[in-house]
């Protein structure tokens, strides 16, 4: 008897957990999506592709790669969109939303535009015909709030980024514009910087819609201000939105270092909840087979709220408590 109450006690446990949906609890806390990012070569496993299509969970996705400048426009004015299409395929597929991701950034960017020495209008031209929608400036800051040093500010100033946002504008009226950036999560310079820039751009009349908070933290890490951060964001007058979660730790993965984990994606999904211009949470991929960080941060990992067999690990609770909080 006694082992059956346990047992029951188990499964019940087992089934509260495994029934609670990510993106359910985010639009009942009054968010658009709860959502995750993904990308082409994922998109053979099943097993992978039967949970990203769970709409319970995910509402929304966003392509890992294969929407930036070397997969969109490897060469000048050729355009390729087959490995973004089947993203987007894939989220139509399911009704879920599409996060553009990403116009101009610094990173990924074919050679011809890195080293083909344009001048300034000819740039700006090309940064023109390139932008079509989406995450439209990725990462203009470097940590210290000075503007990056990327082809684009050297050769235009931060004139690229007015042309960028224009031309997304008049490509799709509808699309939401946003910047986007890492190392912003608290107050601090580099959050200042992009204050500064919204203000600025919003009074010169160019279309922003949306601060992108990506949010690639570390374990114990999530800074205090992080709440507060947002609402300085929001208070500008444009929506927010957490672009790319992930909490990594140093390997191997411990029972104290999965609790603190969990209690970070809470922390931030909590803040997301009570901020009401945080329209949603995007993981940077759900599953810890797909992240990105062991191929970037070597000896660190188990970022993402699944482990590499799928299975739910104590941050999906964590996140389920963010939005019951
Ligand atoms: O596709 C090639 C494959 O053919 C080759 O065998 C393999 C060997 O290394 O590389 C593969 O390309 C890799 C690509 O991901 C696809 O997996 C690149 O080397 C690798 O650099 C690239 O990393 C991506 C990274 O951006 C590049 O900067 C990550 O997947 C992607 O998750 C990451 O995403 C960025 C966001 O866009 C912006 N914010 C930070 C975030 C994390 O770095």
């Amino acid at each position: 008897m006694l082992k059956t109450a346990a047992l029951l006690s188990i499964l019940c446990a087992s089934f509260e957990f495994s029934a609670a949906q990510l993106n359910t609890l985010a639009q009942a806390a009054g968010k658009k999506y709860f959502g995750t990012a993904t990308d082409n070569p994922e998109l053979s496993n099943s097993s992978y592709v039967a949970q990203l299509s769970n709409t319970a969970d995910f509402h929304q996705l966003t392509a890992a790669n294969s929407m930036k400048w070397d997969a969109t426009e490897p060469n000048r004015g050729q355009f390729t969109f087959s490995a973004g299409d089947a993203i987007v395929a894939q989220a139509q597929a399911h009704g879920q939303l599409i996060r553009g991701h990403n116009c101009v950034w610094h990173n990924q960017l074919p050679s011809w535009v890195t080293a083909g020495n344009f001048n300034n209008a000819t740039l700006l031209s090309i940064v023109q015909t390139h932008c079509m929608s989406w995450d439209v400036i990725n990462e203009p800051f470097n940590d210290d709030g000075t503007f990056r040093q990327s082809v684009f500010f050297t050769t235009t100033g931060t004139s690229y980024i007015a042309t960028a946002l224009r031309a997304a504008r008049a490509a799709d009226p509808n699309a939401k514009l946003y910047i986007n950036d890492f190392n912003i999560e608290g107050t601090g310079a580099k959050s200042t910087a992009m204050a500064n820039l919204v203000k600025s751009l919003k009074a010169q009349g160019v279309p922003i819609d949306g601060i992108g908070i990506q949010a690639h933290m570390i374990v114990g890490e999530v800074p205090s201000t992080f709440q507060q951060n947002l609402q300085n964001f929001a208070n500008l007058g444009v929506e927010v939105a957490i672009t790319e979660l992930d909490v990594r730790m140093t390997l191997p993965a411990t029972p104290a270092l999965l609790a603190q984990q969990s209690k970070d994606y809470q922390t931030i999904i909590t803040a997301c909840k009570r901020v009401s211009a945080c329209v949603g949470v995007t993981l940077w991929d759900w599953t810890d087979k797909f992240s990105w960080v062991p191929g970037t941060f070597a000896g660190q990992g188990a970022a993402c709220p699944w482990d590499e067999n799928f299975v739910k690990k104590p941050a999906f609770q964590g996140i389920v408590n963010g939005w019951n909080a």
